[in-house]
């Protein structure tokens, strides 16, 4: 035998020398679940470890994911449902819970990023990312909503805004809208090749935004498809997207390799509610190795051609570098 690849992996500084990829806290984006009121944190119970945050404790979980080092955080608002309606109204309210804990981050650490997230769906009285007339998705007058959002969005701080919701044209729409009030410099990170999943169910649960009637199917893609990536890929980067991102990451690891493969653009993936939920039921019932598993997963996300990661994650990866 001439080859032999076990020589390679005979000891540690051997295996580390040679690896291929790593995975540091720079790479990571940190969700964060924010709720109106004072001094509350209140656990997912389908997240363990992940809190809904009140506008001065989300402070405090920044501070300490800063410490740990993390830099880019990606914010979501629980809204009461009293205030939702069909149009999304809230959404661009500027003293909202949103606009507010981007200008109240921004404030008091000015050096970390924000990528906050376009979509109606947390205020929408539909649980849909668009307007719904009679059962119907609305794509064009959605555009005038989510043009309406990013632009509080930026003009409460945001550095990149993170259009969800899958409507066609709403990246050009944006970038539009932005431009012409200024914005040139904020970024847009599209969701790109969002798919219709299962594994979102503990994010919906978080925010209450799941659909009151119906599915998200004649927006967000049907999983069997990777060419039709390509298609949103292309008119995302045209319409002038900064960067591109894969939801969810774990089932979709070869969508990730594929927009690597095809884009010159930072690839984004995310590795959702329902991915991290799978990960630490099977930890609290001693099946798996919960830290090993969460590192296999993050790293594999990257080997698939990620640049960057959101992940739920991200402050137990710190902690566990740190270790
Ligand atoms: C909404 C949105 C969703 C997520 C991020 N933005 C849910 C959905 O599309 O229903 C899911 C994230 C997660 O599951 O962690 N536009």
């Amino acid at each position: 035998m001439i080859r032999r690849p076990r020589r390679n992996r005979q000891t540690e500084a051997i295996r580390s020398m040679v690896q291929e990829n790593t995975l540091g806290t720079q790479d990571l984006i940190y969700p964060l679940f924010v709720i109106d009121g004072q001094n509350k944190r209140v656990e997912v119970s389908s997240m363990p470890g992940i809190y809904r945050f009140t506008t001065d404790t989300v402070l405090e979980e920044v501070q300490a994911c800063v410490e740990l080092g993390i830099k880019v955080f990606a914010p979501f608002p629980s809204i009461p449902e009293q205030l939702k309606d069909k149009y999304a109204t809230e959404s661009h309210n500027p003293e909202g819970l949103f606009p507010t804990v981007i200008r109240e981050i921004k404030k008091n650490f000015p050096d970390v990023a924000l990528v906050t997230d376009v979509a109606m769906d947390p205020y929408s009285s539909d649980g849909h990312d668009g307007i719904v007339e009679n059962g119907e998705i609305l794509n064009d007058e959605t555009l005038e909503v989510l043009g309406k959002m990013a632009l509080i969005q930026a003009q409460s701080g945001a550095d990149i805004i993170a259009p969800s919701d899958m409507m066609d044209g709403r990246i050009g729409y944006i970038r539009q809208v932005l431009d012409d009030n200024g914005f040139q410099k904020v970024a847009i990170m599209a969701y790109t090749a969002k798919y219709a999943s299962a594994f979102y169910g503990p994010f919906r649960d978080a925010l209450g935004s799941a659909p009151k009637a119906g599915d998200k199917k004649t927006y967000q893609m049907n999983y069997a498809n990777s060419r039709e990536a390509l298609i949103e890929a292309e008119l995302d980067t045209m319409e002038g997207a900064d960067y591109l991102m894969v939801k969810p990451a774990l089932a979709y690891l070869d969508v990730i390799k594929l927009l690597r493969e095809n884009s010159h653009l930072p690839i984004t993936a995310y590795n959702i509610s329902g991915e991290y939920a799978m990960v630490k039921a099977a930890a609290q019932n001693g099946w798996i190795d919960g830290e090993k598993a969460m590192v296999e997963v993050l790293m594999s996300i990257k080997r698939a051609g990620a640049d960057a990661i959101l992940t739920y994650f991200a402050k137990e990866y710190a902690q566990y570098l740190k270790k």
